[in-house]
């Protein structure tokens, strides 16, 4: 996939070829409908596809391809009002909700990083069916404790399994190299192949960076959610190491130093959650004030509400 370099502050999401032009970026207000809807249609097809999987039916692709193109128009008018919707309720239980999120995740830093139309619904779609392959390990997927050993290891055929089930309706060679990499670390610790750096797809990369972003924002029985910006930081952590250092920055630029959702304190004292990232001031994200919370915070200059 072609890569495209970007002014160090301009968060406007390019317009690749095939795109006709970049859309008018609408204000938040004027975007949230569609983004609710769009989400809901999403989360509704990744209840169907991963909960009542059928091994013997036929992977739904052109409805697929319909709502991630439906995504795209909607992240292009203005992602943050998908990052909101998506902030609003993240129980890591639910599965379908995770697919829906990583997708958009996914998405986004698709478009961010130029690519044409094709490849970003290709993207979209490894990011879509990529865990399909857990509902082949039904005992795994409802299991609430970290897995055993040999759980574990069972656990990690379900790229390969995913594989196996979409071969035969999905020939493009990217959607499948994103399914079965999303789990591949730069440093050849990853799974099932234990690749090393640039053997890893770009679609296998962007899906291990959002995949593992939505993991650690959500509350599981066996750990706590971390809040948004200590998220990322822990990601930074391993960048270079289990993901690849120009993926993950361009992950950090789509979502802003405070990504959306997150609790700030603002220069004046005041609690207030992330709602926007402006295009022009990224370290000053837009705020909304809160009521006095008791949890993690994050620093921000100024306030914008
Ligand atoms: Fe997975």
């Amino acid at each position: 996939m072609p890569r495209k370099s970007f002014p160090a502050q301009d968060f406007r999401l390019p317009s690749a070829p095939g795109y006709d032009k970049i859309p008018p970026r609408l204000p938040l207000e004027k975007t949230y409908f569609a983004a609710s809807r769009i989400f809901s249609a999403m989360s509704s097809f990744c209840s169907g596809m991963l909960l009542e999987f059928d091994m013997a039916r036929q992977p739904p692709l052109d409805r697929a391809r319909a709502l991630l193109d439906e995504t795209v128009d909607v992240l292009r008018r203005n992602y943050n009002s998908l990052l909101g919707i998506m902030m609003c309720d993240l129980d890591g239980e639910d599965r379908a909700a995770h697919c829906v999120r990583t997708v958009i995740l996914s998405l986004l830093v698709g478009l961010q990083l130029g690519l044409a139309p094709e490849q970003t619904r290709n993207l979209g779609l490894s990011a879509m069916f990529r865990d399909v392959g857990m509902a082949l390990l039904p005992y795994i997927a409802d299991c609430p404790q970290p897995l055993a050993e040999d759980g574990g290891e069972a656990l990690r055929q379900h790229p390969v399994l995913a594989l196996g089930y979409l071969a035969h309706d999905i020939r493009c060679r990217e959607v499948l190299r994103g399914i079965v990499e999303h789990h591949e670390r730069v440093d050849g610790k990853g799974y099932p192949a234990g690749l090393t750096g640039d053997q890893i797809s770009l679609a296998g990369k962007i899906l291990a960076v959002a995949d593992s972003y939505d993991a650690l924002i959500c509350a599981h029985p066996y750990s706590a959610s971390l809040p948004p910006h200590l998220a990322l930081a822990r990601l930074r952590d391993l960048s270079g190491v289990a993901f690849d250092r120009e993926v993950l920055e361009h992950v950090i630029r789509c979502l802003g130093a405070y990504p959306v959702g997150s609790v700030v304190e603002t220069n004046d004292g005041q609690r207030a959650v992330v709602v926007e990232n402006s295009p022009d001031t990224p370290q000053r994200p837009i705020v909304r004030p809160l009521p006095s919370l008791s949890a993690d915070v994050g620093r921000v200059q100024g306030f914008r509400a």
